[in-house]
């Protein structure tokens, strides 16, 4: 089937007791059992829930995998794909990863004796010379963000497998239509489900997508031993907004490309960061591993002045965190996605004051260059 037939129906059969076309909320913490040891497949919510492995068996048929585990956030997604790793382990990660991930790596899973190398992978030799004898993870982010670089996802994954290091991969910013890891050979995804997949701002959630069987059965264990599950509304609504994934991701990169093409010449403007404009530096390779170029865009401003400026001017679009969503946000990094990053570090990936990113929405593109235009002229 194709992808937008799997996105509706995939996980979503009609409920066998009642026929009901969606599939229901279990709000359950249990499940009543006939006598000991005999029960329906479902014991109590944190180890399992129909709800979860109704998105579960979706997301793992969208990535193109054998298996999906849900979480509570992408962050405690990322967190317990890490737990799989021992003190002493060290892993390689993309160097302009979202801050978040940045700081749970720096500040919170360092103190277990793991070691955390940022590199920039999207020069696959760069990385070949980071591999260490105790490399035990490649983390990365395609296309990054805030600055949208796109990491090889083939030669990645050639490298992770003649080195035996697994490869993880945050495809939040591109969403299974746009873009499938698994197939270039990447071991695992991992999502924020806040972002896309969900697609209308209005739950928090995360998932990892998996190939091998024992994987599964570890992260698994995790997940049940932990339990940063997803909760059953979440992982409703999360089903609900995939079934529209196609047709909205087609809709963002439409939007997404026609905003570049304002913004590149814009006098006011001093860069564009857009994987769809033959500007930016892997727009080849974009074209290559992904569908489509995605919602996701920065630009420069040269200073935090013009971007306050415009910030304070935008009225359509709104100033927030997060991204994804049908409406569009924007928001400047060095301030608030990745303000746990220090300033040093922040400007050797690219991420000055002057740089504000934009998530495009849905809405009417013209309302939206409307907007951005009048913002322009105060700056
Ligand atoms: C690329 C990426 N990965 C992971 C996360 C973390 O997801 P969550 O906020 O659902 O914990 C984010 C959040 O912005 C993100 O942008």
């Amino acid at each position: 089937m194709g992808f937008a037939t799997d996105a509706i129906h995939v996980g979503q059969e009609p409920d066998p007791t009642t026929g009901a076309v969606v599939a229901p909320i279990y709000q359950t913490s249990t499940y009543v059992q006939e006598e000991l040891g005999k029960h329906k497949g479902y014991e109590y919510a944190r180890a399992s829930n129909p709800t979860r492995s109704a998105l579960e068996r979706n997301l793992a048929r969208l990535e193109g995998g054998r298996h999906a585990l849900a979480f509570a956030s992408g962050m405690a997604a990322i967190n317990a794909v890490i737990t799989l790793l021992q003190s002493g382990d060290h892993v390689i990660c993309s160097h302009a990863v979202y801050g978040g991930v940045y700081r749970l790596f720096t500040k919170v899973l360092s103190h277990f004796g793991l070691e955390f190398s940022f590199i920039d992978t999207t020069c696959v030799e760069n990385v070949e010379k980071a591999i260490k004898k105790n490399t035990r993870l490649l983390y990365i982010e395609t296309p990054t963000n805030p600055t949208l670089a796109i990491s090889d996802l083939g030669e990645m994954s050639q490298l992770a497998r003649a080195r035996r290091v697994p490869l993880v991969v945050d495809n939040t910013f591109m969403s299974p239509y746009l873009q499938r890891p698994l197939e270039f050979g990447a071991d695992m995804v991992v999502h924020s489900t806040t972002k896309f997949l969900n697609g209308h701002s209005d739950s928090i959630g995360g998932a990892v997508i998996l190939t091998r069987q024992e994987d599964y059965d570890r992260l698994y264990f995790i997940q049940k031993s932990a339990g940063a599950i997803l909760g059953p509304f979440d992982c409703w609504l999360v089903l609900r907004g995939v079934k529209t994934l196609a047709v909205r991701m087609e809709q963002h990169c439409q939007n997404g490309q026609a905003i570049a093409g304002f913004l590149e010449p814009h006098p006011k403007v001093k860069r564009v960061f857009y994987p769809g404009l033959k500007s930016h530096p892997q727009h080849e390779l974009g074209t290559k591993q992904m569908k489509g170029f995605g919602a996701m865009l920065s630009f420069e401003l040269g200073s935090r002045e013009s971007a306050e400026r415009l910030l304070r001017q935008v009225k359509l679009c709104s100033l927030g965190e997060s991204l994804g969503g049908v409406e569009t946000l924007i928001s400047h990094p060095a301030t608030m996605t990745h303000s746990s990053v220090p300033p040093e570090e922040r400007l050797k990936i690219g991420i000055t004051d002057g740089l504000v990113r934009l998530s495009v929405g849905i809405e009417d593109v013209e309302d939206l260059i409307a907007d951005l235009d009048r913002a322009l002229s105060h700056v």
